[in-house]
């Protein structure tokens, strides 16, 4: 499963630091495995049942996402040099795994796919952070996580947060013209 994880998501290859991506890789497995899911699921999977039909798939969305806020952090790097502190490792990492939660929060039911009884009490921001808190993903990555979404409104800290949380929703509002 674990070659097949880094072989769906090419980013990871990208993370230099090779504790912080195996940790990525570990909270992909379990979260996949608990979910019932089979690595090859993210590329069917729709990244949200907001739309209907959805437009992208779960892995689309991921990797779009991560190549987003990657491409937008080397941006404001050039530009703002050491004036903004943006951990190129932290982004891939929280860019990876913003939505991992929700490979708990859906489950299959007669060919489509609806929120699990997990995913109707702790909606993927949540889930997601737990996973990554169980394991091992430094506080940076959690946050981002946590506060990706709507919940995290006025509680993002971090350059990665906020850069993560547009890209998410640049990957998503103009799906809704
Ligand atoms: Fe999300």
């Amino acid at each position: 499963m674990e070659e097949k994880i880094r072989e769906l998501l090419p980013e990871l290859a990208e993370i230099e630091d090779g504790a912080l991506r195996d940790k990525v890789v570990a909270a992909y497995e379990a979260a996949l495995e608990r979910g019932g899911w089979q690595p090859e699921d993210m590329a069917r999977m729709p990244f949200t049942l907001l739309l209907e039909p959805c437009p992208a798939t779960y892995l689309e969305h991921t990797r779009a996402v991560t190549r987003c806020a990657v491409a937008v952090g080397a941006a404001m790097a050039e530009a703002y040099g050491s004036r903004l502190n943006i951990d190129r490792d932290h982004l891939l990492a929280a860019a990876l795994l913003h939505d991992v939660g929700k490979l708990l929060e859906y489950r299959e039911e007669g060919g489509g796919f609806v929120k699990s009884e997990l995913g109707r009490m702790l909606r993927h921001p949540f889930s997601g952070a737990a996973l990554c808190y169980e394991f091992g993903l430094p506080a940076a990555v959690v946050h981002v996580v946590a506060t990706h979404a709507r919940e995290g409104e006025g509680s993002r800290v971090t350059p990665e947060a906020i850069i993560i949380h547009h890209a998410d929703f640049m990957n998503f509002e103009p799906f809704k013209l």
